[in-house]
């Protein structure tokens, strides 16, 4: 897929719809965690043009900074702290219209306007990392992106303990 990444044009449902068979393609054709994990923030990243996108991997209680695509960012967050900690403390997705609005928000870059932060379990059902995705646009997610998101981030679950 890495060669050969199909870029989608339409919607944003249409977009998930053709990257997600993509993305299945390719962690089921590789092993490598940080390969594919890299593989699949790019692949987000060039089909919608998101500001940022990258993964925060719990490592040692805390969420350590993992593959990513966008500006440089913060490397470590604690359990407890801004929208990536929410989404591991409580398990769900979480979409942040505002940044500014949410209390706590850990601001990487001031261009970052709004977010969603899914949480990735294994198969054990422990989260082991979160998918973190922020727009420079307010109001930028919805459950389009909640579901296309859900679906990639189930695709990681099953392939990895
Ligand atoms: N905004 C996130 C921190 C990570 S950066 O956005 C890349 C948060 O509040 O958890």
């Amino acid at each position: 897929m890495a060669e050969d990444l199909h870029i989608p044009t339409g919607s944003r449902t249409e977009k998930y719809a053709v990257l997600f068979p993509q993305i299945a393609s390719l962690v089921q054709s590789e092993s490598d965690q940080t390969a594919n994990l890299a593989n699949i923030a790019a692949a987000l990243k060039e089909v919608f043009g998101f500001f940022w996108v990258g993964f925060y991997l719990v490592k040692n209680g805390e969420l350590v900074l993992g593959p990513f695509q966008g500006p440089v960012a913060c490397t470590r967050i604690p359990f407890h702290k801004g929208v990536c900690g929410h989404a591991y403390t409580t398990g769900e997705t979480i979409i942040v219209p505002d940044v500014d609005a949410f209390p706590g928000h850990i601001a990487c870059a001031s261009a970052s306007k709004s977010e969603i932060v899914l949480p990735v379990k294994n198969q054990a059902g422990a989260i082991t990392m979160v998918l973190d995705v922020d727009s420079d646009k307010l109001n930028d997610f919805s459950e389009v992106d909640q579901q296309g998101l859900e679906k990639i981030v189930g695709l990681i679950s099953e392939v990895w303990q």
